[in-house]
């Protein structure tokens, strides 16, 4: 006979995802019952500091410090995790699949360095794990890859997986912010993560990146896979020459089948204006996909912030909800059983932005194209301006053809090395995805 029984949700997490999650949960109880066929309740919410004072909470919400009265009770049908990072998080989301729980979590540091054993484990115990808040916060993306894009042979991901990083990129170019200014921002809106590094310096969107790849291309990809590259060394300059040669910049994350290669790799990158990611801005996150039958899909919505992340959240856990209400079981695992190689960085092929301080005198430009010709860099275009606060210095800005990333790093040593270059300023990437 079918149960009526309330959905008990435990909640792993209270902070500004969490909090979001418990809110919509009572907010939307009604149409989550009607949509689910029976209610869905949270039954206690997990904290670091349960006698911390909390007014944007649900009135009556059970608050524990203690993992075990969600993880080890078996009331409890639903745990959603929105602690993040590593650990414990990692610890509780195996503890919770053991006792039969379905899972789902926002975490993509958790999916990313042990999705493989996660997926796994939930499979043994025969319960599902949800994790479409764990990339593009707002965005579906896990469900279209193993649902309705399940049929196509992926070719390429290309992405703007990274909500702080992008917001940040969009106001340093629109209103010349400072980087820390721009940062700041981001933090005040509730973008980044418990610690920035991980978002300007790319972790975050690697982990990412990770997630994507694994089932976009059937294989275990992990986050140390990923090459990459952070925004820290990104300079009002840049931004000034990137518009006057026609492109954005952005933190790009790329996956892409070389063969029986891979490629994996998260840094700033020049996009052409007219590229559809370049016209991707503040907050908002994209993912772009070529799939055999579908060609290409765009994906495109908020990236990060409470709301779009509890979007993501309460849809897995509605689904589960309707699953357990009609007693269907788990859905099938995300199948991995390709073996694809990284390719490594040095043999990756683009183009490329160079800006550096020369001395301005004759001869000078002679000896930086030498060293780029002797390597077989070949140049797309020059740009030389005096540097109005240091006489006899000059920036030179350089963009090349498509040359291989061996030699354009061996070109930018020696560069560094002549005695006319007092400083190789920035090297970055010059894409056109898709094109
Ligand atoms: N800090 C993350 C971002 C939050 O900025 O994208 C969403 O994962």
């Amino acid at each position: 006979m079918a149960s009526d029984r309330p959905i008990a949700v435990g909640l792993l997490g209270l902070g500004v995802v969490g909090g979001g999650v418990a809110r919509a949960l009572a907010d939307k109880a009604a149409a989550i019952e009607a949509s689910v066929g029976r209610p869905v309740r949270l039954a206690a919410a997990l904290v670091a500091h349960p006698r911390k004072r909390r007014s944007d909470v649900p009135a009556g919400l059970r608050i524990t410090g203690e993992p075990s009265e969600i993880l080890d009770d078996p009331a409890v049908d639903i745990v959603v995790e929105v602690i993040g990072g590593e650990e414990p998080a990692f610890g509780y989301i195996q503890r919770a699949l053991h006792h039969g729980k379905h899972v789902v979590t926002a975490n993509k540091e958790v999916m990313a360095k042990h999705g493989p054993e996660v997926l796994a484990h939930a499979a043994e115990h025969g319960v599902s794990i949800g994790f479409e808040g764990s990339v593009g916060a707002g965005i579906p993306i896990i469900g279209p890859l193993l649902r309705e894009l399940a049929a196509n042979e992926i070719g390429a991901v290309n992405a703007i997986i990274n909500g702080t990083t992008n917001y940040m990129l969009t106001r340093m170019a629109s209103d010349g912010l400072e980087y820390a200014d721009a940062l700041a921002a981001a933090q005040r809106l509730g973008y980044t993560e418990a610690d920035p590094a991980s978002d300007v310096d790319g972790d975050d969107a690697a982990y990412k990146l990770a997630i994507l790849s694994s089932l976009a291309f059937r294989t275990t990809v992990r986050d140390t896979d990923v090459y990459r590259e952070g925004i820290a060394k990104l300079a009002p300059a840049d931004f000034a020459y990137a518009a006057e040669l026609g492109y954005a910049i952005k933190l790009v994350a790329i996956a892409k089948r070389v063969g029986d290669l891979l490629q994996a790799r998260v840094h700033p990158a020049f996009l052409p204006l007219a590229h559809p990611l370049a016209k991707v801005d503040g907050v908002y996150n994209a993912v772009e996909l070529e799939g055999d039958l579908v060609d290409w899909a765009m994906f495109q919505g908020p990236g990060a912030g409470a709301r779009p992340t509890t979007s993501a959240v309460l849809g897995d856990v509605i689904s589960i909800a309707q699953a357990v209400a009609a007693g269907a079981p788990p859905a099938r695992p995300p199948v991995l059983d390709r073996k694809l190689r990284i390719q490594p960085m040095a043999d990756l092929e683009t183009k490329y932005y160079l800006r550096l301080r020369a001395s301005d005198r004759p001869g000078v430009m002679a000896q930086i194209t030498r060293v780029l010709g002797d390597l077989r860099v070949s140049l797309a275009s020059v740009i030389q301006k005096e540097v109005a606060d240091a006489a006899g210095t000059a920036e030179i800005v350089i963009t090349t053809h498509t040359a291989k990333e061996s030699a354009v790093q061996e070109a930018v040593t020696k560069l560094a090395a002549l005695d006319v270059v007092l400083e190789v300023s920035n090297l970055v990437r010059v894409e056109d995805p898709g094109s």
